[in-house]
């Protein structure tokens, strides 16, 4: 049964002849700037709690959340930020540097998609921001559809991005970002300033100055906090435009970083910039565990880019404990073939940055992509991830 029918009239999505996201509580009349709370009475709250139950207890709907849109306010002409809350009211919790996996019902598909938080953990304010991606499905439907009421499934909080920030190091916190990858990135630096000593430099990379999110947000903090310096790069920048100009490089990097590599750089952008960062890094003698870095886009490959000279053909994958079993085709992963076959497999953002489909592995070998999520013990136990991993042999697993 849908989750939408389980709610009462008043609640219900508002019918679209494509489009169909889990129960749409919202209220057209809404302007987009304003940060608005949607009231609902005892039972509706109810209702909503049911459902939000039954959509759980159904095998195929395993969401953690149901979150609901509190605020909605455009960023820049392609990014939309969107505030949330548990639609139960029961407080979410998440770490600077995490991010959740919303569901969306678009054109009759589950869509799954990874959103990072941009607020402050310590604010009680639960946000994400979402840039559009040319073609792409959920971010051009959140931009176009989010409103004030809308109610979305989540898993969540995931991701270990950040996890390794502690309030007392007071070492400078170097942070890179480049276009939407500065989600993570705030929620760490207003962390980092509302609860440390440390020095913040923010390097932000962006095409063009009317593109950069958060720009208002950044110059008020900066104002603010003399703990805090953000260095602009624009690559494309207008007349008026007084700030550092190109793309980043190693080259452009080294001058922006002198010093000691003696700290922790967090860097999240597209992968042309990540990939100069870490160039810079191992030419500057940085420390391959200083640096971190967030992949926004799925980074795996087929096992014949990455392993040539291994045979392929199918594989035969056996659960342990449930006694299924299913076969893997070549350039399949492990989760696409168990999902093919109706094996009963825990997913979210399904490219190696939650966790959330980490099996135990008894007895074969893989192949794993990096970069992923595992931690080297994780890995030395034999663990994988289900959606990234391709059998190179048949596999027992644990589960
Ligand atoms: C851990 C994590 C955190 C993320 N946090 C954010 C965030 O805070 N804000 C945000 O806007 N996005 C974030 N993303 C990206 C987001 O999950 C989606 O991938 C993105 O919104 C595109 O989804 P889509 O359905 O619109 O595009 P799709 O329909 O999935 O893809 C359309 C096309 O665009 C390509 N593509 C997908 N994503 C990107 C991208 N980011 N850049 C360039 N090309 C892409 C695809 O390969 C495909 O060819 C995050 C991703 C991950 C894994
Ligand atoms: S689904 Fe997130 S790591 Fe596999």
């Amino acid at each position: 049964m849908r989750f939408n029918s389980m709610l009462p009239p008043s609640l219900r999505v508002i019918p679209n002849a494509t489009l169909r996201l889990i129960g749409d509580l919202r209220d057209a009349t809404l302007p987009r700037r304003e940060i608005a709370r949607s009231r609902h009475t005892d039972a509706e709250l109810q209702a909503i709690r049911d459902a939000a139950a039954a959509h759980r207890a159904d095998g195929r709907h395993r969401a953690a959340l149901i979150l609901k849109v509190v605020a909605v306010r455009r960023e820049t002409r392609n990014a939309v930020v969107l505030d949330f809350e548990a639609a139960d009211g029961a407080a979410v919790a998440f770490r600077a540097g995490q991010f959740f996996t919303l569901r969306a019902d678009i054109d009759g598909r589950e869509i799954r998609r990874s959103y990072s938080v941009c607020s402050d953990p310590a604010s009680g304010r639960l946000a994400v921001c979402v840039k559009r991606v040319s073609g792409g499905l959920m971010s051009n439907w959140l931009n176009d559809n989010a409103a004030p009421g809308m109610l979305l499934s989540a898993d969540g909080p995931q991701g270990r991005f950040g996890a390794e920030l502690r309030a007392d190091d007071e070492r400078e916190l170097i942070l890179i970002a480049g276009g939407s990858g500065i989600t993570p990135l705030l929620s760490m630096l207003k962390t980092a300033l509302g609860q440390g000593r440390r020095d913040v430099h923010l390097i932000y990379a962006n095409r063009g100055v009317r593109s950069v999110i958060f720009k208002g947000e950044l110059d008020e903090l900066a104002a603010r906090h003399s703990r805090l310096r953000v260095t602009h790069v624009i690559e494309r920048p207008s007349k008026r435009w007084s700030g550092r100009v190109g793309r980043l490089t190693s080259e452009s990097l080294r001058e922006l970083l002198p010093g000691s590599a003696d700290r922790d750089m967090y860097v999240c952008g597209p992968e042309g910039m990540m990939e100069s960062v870490r160039l810079h890094g191992e030419r500057s003698g940085w420390e391959p565990s200083s640096l971190h870095f967030e992949h926004f886009v799925d980074q795996s490959s087929t096992v014949t880019e990455r392993t040539p000279g291994v045979e392929l053909q199918p594989r035969r994958v056996v659960m342990r404990a449930s006694g299924r079993s299913f076969d893997v085709q070549p350039g399949e992963t492990l989760l696409e073939a168990g999902l093919r076959a109706g094996a009963p497999m825990q997913f979210s953002c399904t490219m190696g940055g939650c966790a959330s489909c980490r099996v135990s592995v008894k007895s074969g070998t893989f192949h794993m992509p990096e970069p992923h999520c595992l931690t080297g013990e994780e890995m030395a136990a034999g663990d994988c991830l289900a959606c990234i991993a391709q059998p190179l042999s048949d596999l027992e697993l644990n589960c």
